[in-house]
């Protein structure tokens, strides 16, 4: 790439033989109506490229699929052209000649021939976008050494690994695969004989061993890790390279990075991976946020490792600079703690409450996941519920104390910051606090404890459930949108909620059938406050409302503890209610501190002189 006399096409047939791949100049698929634009001295619009750049890369996209690497020598002065003529294309090497305008004028002004007149150079030179990640070179070297520079960094790894635990050895298995040479490192690895990734000896020799523009993707648990990698990481890069965090990382902390890296030139990159062990392998879901420059360099990668939805999108995108990308990892896990505590309320009440045995529940489980509620946490409950130690059902033998490593607590933590209720999510976190006191409840069991018998009919409250999770979990999805929106707001990253629902839609843990019509409803109206309003969702919770209710009272009837699932109803409840007793909340502030109110019928804070001798 470079603008109009930079030399693009002798530097990339000399390279194309050098390779021995095939070469194609840009200026020769342009549509008659550009040439003659350009010939007349006009400069092209955006919307005259349009058509031309998505034609390259369709070209670009059939040639790579049939394993036909090539060099392609096109002026691509802009970043979106360069997004568009990358897109679906896995590892590209951008190589940018760069020169003086008077060598280059000088070049033009001695080619014959050419529609691209010399007084066009100043108009070239103000459109382009300098390019992050790309390869620059001085078109004062000879041609032959500009083929050497590149060929040097053609020979290299231009992915670093570091941290090859399970997720990082998954992610750079699953790189290799989509043909992009990778290096690893990590202080103590343990692997398999024979696996294929290189490793290299130490952090300097890694960074030494890849080519530059360097792209290093750090896979190590969240916190100090971190830190400690960036600190032996940071002496050795230089500006221009391009650093990635995909691990769980609190988004404040990937902020702070973003500009404390920015200082030196270097891109920082906080990428949410979601999938566990076998998403990182075949195709995670990836939200990626920061160093928006950089982004153009990555994502051909990044979209051809991705999972894809159903409609065969790449289930990455762009969540926006700081920390956003982040943040949308962590309200993923957000509505994943709620997700999965709403399923584990519906088993526990149907099989504490109404005794269906483990394999009744795993054919129910199975059956739902054929229905609206499909998606990955249904599908592996019912595989749970099968599966047998001996002749004891296994889950019978796990320990009923769920961990956690902090990111839904940060959710709730953040959304209590923000003023944006989430009750569900915050449910299914405290959940996970009451389970841990597992000592305190056996206890407590012996002093309070007593089981009530389900008395009513089983296959009406199997239903119920069903339709009592739907909506539960609409209501949860509702939260986790609503506070990506106040977060998108309050940080103005201008988050797109129907990107991110599309994300969602495949390799990551809440996958799920739902999530396309999440996008639909924040296609139809990217400004939607809340999910429960759109029509179709309005409907489909209107429509479970009695089974909803209905579960809820046979759960309070038995003792069997609903929390998120009643946290979703009342969620609902409130959210829809014109008014809520806050006035009397209000009235009990002034009453005590005189905090003040507003009215109903005048504008103005008030006071009341309340008697208080009584
Ligand atoms: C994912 C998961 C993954 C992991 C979390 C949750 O999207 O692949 O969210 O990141 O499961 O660490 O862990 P805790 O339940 O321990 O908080």
């Amino acid at each position: 790439m470079g603008v109009s006399g930079s030399g693009k096409t002798v530097v990339g047939q000399a390279l194309a033989r050098r390779l021995g791949w095939d070469f194609y100049d840009a200026d020769d698929f342009h549509p008659p109506q550009n040439i003659a634009k350009m010939a007349g001295g006009i400069p092209l619009t955006d919307a005259d490229r349009a058509p031309w750049l998505a034609s390259l890369n369709s070209g670009l996209v059939a040639a790579m699929a049939e394993n036909r690497p090539c060099v392609l020598a096109c002026s691509a002065l802009k970043q979106q052209y360069r997004q568009v003529l990358q897109a679906g294309l896995g590892q590209v090497q951008l190589v940018h000649l760069v020169g003086s305008y008077e060598l280059i004028l000088g070049r033009m002004q001695s080619r014959e021939g050419h529609y691209m007149k010399p007084d066009m150079l100043q108009s070239q030179i103000d459109a382009l976008e300098p390019p992050a990640g790309a390869l620059s070179i001085e078109i004062t070297l000879p041609v032959d050494q500009i083929v050497e520079k590149i060929m040097e960094t053609h020979q290299k790894p231009r992915m670093g690994v570091i941290g090859m635990g399970v997720m990082g050895r998954s992610i750079a298995l699953n790189l290799q695969r989509h043909g992009i040479p990778v290096l690893g490192y990590d202080p103590a690895p343990k692997f398999p004989d024979g696996f294929p990734i290189p490793l290299a000896e130490s952090v300097i020799a890694l960074t030494a061993s890849l080519s530059s523009p360097r792209v290093i993707l750090i896979m190590v648990p969240a916190g100090p890790p971190v830190e400690d990698v960036l600190g032996s990481l940071l002496p050795a890069l230089q500006a221009g390279d391009i650093v990635i965090d995909g691990g769980n990382s609190y988004f404040v902390d990937t902020e702070q990075r973003q500009r404390r890296l920015e200082a030196s030139g270097i891109h920082f990159i906080g990428m949410g991976v979601s999938g566990g062990e076998a998403g990182a392998l075949l195709g995670p879901s990836l939200m990626p946020g920061g160093a928006g420059p950089a982004w153009g360099v990555i994502q051909p990668i990044f979209e051809s490792i991705a999972a894809r939805t159903p409609a065969g999108q790449p289930c990455v995108a762009w969540m926006g600079s700081g920390g956003a990308g982040h943040y949308v990892k962590m309200v993923h896990n957000g509505i994943e703690y709620a997700d999965m505590q709403l399923i584990a309320e519906v088993y526990d009440l149907l099989h504490r409450g109404a005794g269906l045995s483990n394999a009744t529940l795993a054919e129910i489980f199975a059956d739902w996941n054929k229905g609206e509620l499909q998606s990955y946490l249904v599908e592996i409950t019912a595989h749970i519920l099968e599966r047998k130690e001996g002749i004891t059902d296994l889950v019978d033998l796990i320990l009923d104390e769920a961990a956690q490593k902090g990111t839904g607590k940060w959710v709730s933590q953040h959304a209590f910051d923000v003023g944006m209720p989430i009750p569900t999510i915050n449910a299914a976190v405290e959940a996970r606090l009451l389970s841990a006191l597992k000592v305190e409840r056996v206890s407590a069991a012996r002093r309070l404890g007593g089981e009530r018998a389900f008395e009513g009919e089983q296959d009406e409250l199997v239903e119920a459930a069903r339709q009592a999770l739907y909506a539960s979990k609409v209501a949860s999805y509702a939260q986790g949108f609503a506070l990506l929106g106040t977060a998108s707001q309050e940080y103005g990253w201008e988050l797109d909620r129907a990107s991110i629902a599309q994300v969602w839609q495949a390799g990551c843990i809440i996958r799920a059938g739902l999530l396309e019509q999440v996008m639909a409803a924040f296609q139809r109206n990217k400004d939607l406050p809340n999910l429960l309003v759109d029509d179709y969702f309005a409907r489909q919770v209107l429509a479970c409302q009695p089974a909803w209710r209905k579960t809820v009272q046979v759960a309070v009837g038995l003792g069997i503890p609903m929390l998120a699932t009643t946290a979703s109803l009342a969620y609902f409840d409130s959210y829809r209610s014109a008014v809520l007793p806050a006035n009397l909340t209000q009235a009990q502030r002034d009453y005590f501190g005189a905090h003040t109110y507003r009215r109903v019928d005048r504008n103005g804070f008030f006071h009341t002189e309340w008697d208080k001798s009584s």
